[in-house]
């Protein structure tokens, strides 16, 4: 059956109890969204490729965390099948958080290449890096939730019968990340952004069928933040804020993000607040779609 809240006002966004996990949280806003729901009382595990800097990300949200959370970490390459696989397992074992609420897909990698130079395998490893590891964790962590998350009779998934739809409705929150490049081109040509818009385009729609297919208890919305000074940005934007700014005078905002822009469509979109929101993007981007 399809949920309706039916709680509290002043609990509408609460998601503390909650267990949240957090691909690409050891990056820019993949770590502030982590950090973020840990002050809010939600357990988190967080993963990439890197250990160590999982490991100092670990540190960072567990001091910002409310008492009693639960802050994990799980290195693995999310481009890689078996090794979704394996952090889908650790993260929903009593090792891991025992469960998974929330999904925040939030890797990512850009190369830019313009359209006469694109080189074949750095173009794969963008698709791979920001579509097929997204698809791999909402298979794996979406379909967890639709058969685990069940309130009430669970039917067994090994009864299922092929092609046919999930008999379980278990409920969830699914977190994508889109861009503002998802919907609108570079006007100046972009300096060799067409992998990067490629992949994000197609995040806008994954996150729409998504939606249609993980209906109706989980919710599938994407975030679409403006250009941010993030780890992936630096060596691409100038190192001195006021001159990064400058780059969206002209913007309703006059000035380009910061990642604790997107930390309230993140709480927002994990929240119950959220429950009849599904298929859509949320754009923390100072007005740039709405007047490119
Ligand atoms: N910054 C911006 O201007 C901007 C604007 C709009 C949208 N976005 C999007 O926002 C999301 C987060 O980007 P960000 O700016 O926070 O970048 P970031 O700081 O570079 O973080 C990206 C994270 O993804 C992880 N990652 C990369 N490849 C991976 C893989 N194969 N498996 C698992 N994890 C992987 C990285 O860690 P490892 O390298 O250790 O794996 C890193 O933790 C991305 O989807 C990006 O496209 C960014």
């Amino acid at each position: 059956m399809p949920k309706v809240y039916t709680g509290e006002y002043t609990k509408i966004f609460d998601i503390s109890g909650k267990k949240a996990v957090i691909v690409g949280g050891a990056g820019g806003f993949g770590e502030i969204i982590a950090e973020a729901y840990a002050a809010n009382g939600a357990d988190v595990i967080i993963s990439s490729r890197r250990e160590d800097a999982l490991k100092e990300a670990q540190a960072k949200i567990q001091a910002k965390a409310a008492a009693g959370v639960k802050v994990k970490y799980f290195a693995c390459d999310a481009t890689k099948e078996e090794d979704v696989i394996k952090f889908r397992d650790y993260a929903v074992s009593a090792d891991g958080l025992g469960g998974c609420d929330i999904l925040v897909c939030a890797q990512g990698y850009n190369k830019k290449m313009y359209s006469w130079e694109i080189d074949s395998a750095v173009w794969n490893q963008i698709l791979n890096t920001n579509i097929t590891s997204v698809m791999y964790c909402c298979k794996y962590f979406g379909n967890w939730m639709k058969d685990n998350n069940v309130e009430g009779e669970k039917v067994d998934p090994a009864t299922y019968q092929p092609g046919q739809p999930s008999a379980n409705q278990g409920y969830g929150k699914i977190i994508t990340f889109g861009s503002v490049r998802s919907v609108v081109a570079v006007r100046n040509g972009g300096m060799g952004n067409v992998p990067y818009n490629t992949t994000k385009g197609a995040i806008e729609m994954m996150t729409k069928a998504l939606a249609s297919d993980l209906r109706p208890n989980i919710q599938v919305n994407s975030i679409g933040p403006t250009i941010t000074y993030t780890p992936m940005m630096v060596g691409l934007l100038p190192p001195d804020e006021a001159t990064r700014d400058g780059i969206a005078k002209d913007l309703p905002a006059m000035r380009i993000g910061r990642e604790i822009d997107v930390v309230g469509p993140a709480l927002f979109l994990a929240s119950a607040a959220s429950d009849m929101v599904t298929g859509t993007t949320i754009f923390p981007d100072g007005g740039l779609v709405c007047t490119g």
